[in-house]
């Protein structure tokens, strides 16, 4: 017997727990929160998810979502309570393996005790039934994010913490898993998300309902949902290890002529960053190009990335290229972010510079010597060390962290420098890796030169480095 019902123990069964030996210990809850830096509510402790199923609904025209989400998990340790993260939304049922469990809200935790406590290493299935109207969000830095109606359905981003509007889950960076999205719209509206169309069935009065699935692992910030009229085409690009890779692009009917050219470039950017960072790491990709203005930026949901608008060459790089960098290989905490926007950043000066624009270093010096003109903030504070949440999409990370990968570059020469990127990829390929993870593969690449400097001067350093 190793599973104590909190509500049975007595004085002397609890003293029998604390000093039995071998038998059954008490669980204890997993605790809300997973200590990231940058957002302490973010995430929880005590579980890993490995598989989201979540079963959605959603009318446009009242703005309501309704479902089940279906979470597979691993518990850490014993268990007597755990959290999820769910913003807004109106639980109605939650069960763990099966049975109803007891449940509350306390601002975006829902705390779950389950009937059975929950013993470490083992595999449970919670499920939680829930409706409402979910939230749009606004970041730390202002921007929106979480659900976004649009004038024909609606558009779900999650960067950082927008996915708990749409569905409760262990929401940090830190607990990838895979997924399986369903969603019924009404006759005639698309679902486009991530991963791959496994079925799409209805088309009649009921709804259509699309169920796009994704084996690889995702960090819940990267799910998204583009509901309504899109424009929906399908084609092939050759990968390593897949002569035919699905591509799957959707626009919106408003942004099809300024998107045809941008789309058709695909196939060569996607060649081109393989080319430099290694295989691509996932079974299909596309874009979703949603009406201009239905959000405040692009994102590089995984495999499918949203552009509000049709991006220019740069920034449909710097997305795609997120695939390998932010996508593949995620951030242990946000305070890592810099390791996402600086490859990225970097790799659009690397487009740049092999379509016959300016040399990275160019780049790179125009940035260092008119830096305080042009980007006001460029040294504000240094890429790994961002000064609060409300910062962390700020130039620094982005320019000054590419900045970073720029030196590396300088210091090692182009063939270690593309063996290094590749091989961190590699490395760190659907999983999680920090700043520390990064510095110590750098060096182990290339012992003999001397990278304390750059780390000093240009990662942690404040303030402008002295040199460039
Ligand atoms: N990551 C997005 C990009 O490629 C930008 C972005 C959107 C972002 N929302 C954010 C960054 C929230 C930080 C936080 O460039
Ligand atoms: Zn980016």
């Amino acid at each position: 017997m190793s599973r104590f019902a909190p509500v049975a123990l007595t004085v002397t069964s609890a003293l029998l727990v604390l000093t039995a030996c071998g038998g059954g210990v008490q669980g204890t809850p997993g605790g809300s929160r997973v200590r990231d830096p940058y957002f302490p509510k973010a995430g929880n402790g005590g579980y890993d998810v490995t598989h989201y199923a979540l079963d959605l609904a959603y009318d446009p025209d009242d703005r309501r979502l309704t479902g089940t989400a279906e979470i597979t998990a691993r518990a850490g340790k014993d268990l007597s309570a755990f959290d999820l993260d769910l913003k807004g939304m109106d639980v109605e049922r939650v069960t763990v393996e099966g049975e109803r469990a007891r449940w509350s809200r306390n601002g975006q935790e829902l705390v779950v005790r389950p009937h059975d406590e929950l013993d470490k290493g083992e595999t449970f299935r919670l499920t939680v039934r829930y409706a409402g109207t979910p939230q749009t969000i606004t970041d730390a830095d202002g921007s929106q994010e979480g659900w976004l109606p649009t004038v024909d359905g609606a558009l779900a981003l999650g960067e950082p913490m927008g996915s708990m509007a749409w569905f409760p889950g262990n929401h940090h960076p830190s607990d990838k898993a895979s997924y399986d999205i369903s969603v019924t719209v009404p006759e005639g509206l698309q679902v486009v998300s991530n991963g791959e169309l496994a079925d799409r069935s209805g088309d009649g009065d009921g709804g259509t309902t699309f169920h796009w699935r994704t084996a690889e692992p995702m960090a819940s910030y990267l799910a998204a949902l583009a509901i309504g009229d899109y424009d929906i085409r399908r084609s092939t690009v050759p990968v390593t290890g897949n002569s035919a890779l699905p591509v799957y692009t959707a626009v919106a009917p408003s942004e099809e002529d300024s998107s045809r050219e941008i789309l058709s470039e695909l196939p060569e950017i996607m060649e081109w960053a393989e080319t430099n960072f290694g295989p691509y790491p996932f079974a299909s990709t596309g874009a979703i190009i949603a009406r201009e203005g239905a959000a405040g930026y692009a994102l590089e949901t995984q495999s499918r990335p949203v552009f509000p608008g049709a991006p220019g060459t740069g920034l449909f790089v710097h997305e795609l290229v997120h695939q390998w960098f932010g996508n593949s290989v995620t951030p242990k905490s946000w305070r890592d972010m810099w390791l996402n926007e600086g490859f990225a950043t970097y790799a659009e000066w690397l487009w740049e510079e092999d379509d016959g624009g300016d040399s990275a270093q160019e780049t790179f010096d125009a940035l260092y010597d008119h830096g305080e003109d042009d980007y006001e903030d460029l040294w504000s504070f240094p890429p790994a060390k961002p000064t609060s949440a409300a910062h962390i999409s700020d130039d620094p990370v982005y320019q000054r962290g590419a900045m970073v990968i720029h030196k590396i570059r300088q210091t090692v020469g182009d063939d270690t420098f593309y063996d290094i990127v590749q091989g961190w990829a590699a490395d760190h390929r659907h999983g999680n890796a920090d700043t520390a993870d990064f510095t110590a593969y750098v060096e182990e690449q290339a012992p003999d030169e001397d990278f304390d400097g750059i780390w000093e001067d240009w990662l942690y350093g404040d303030g402008k480095p002295a040199h460039p």
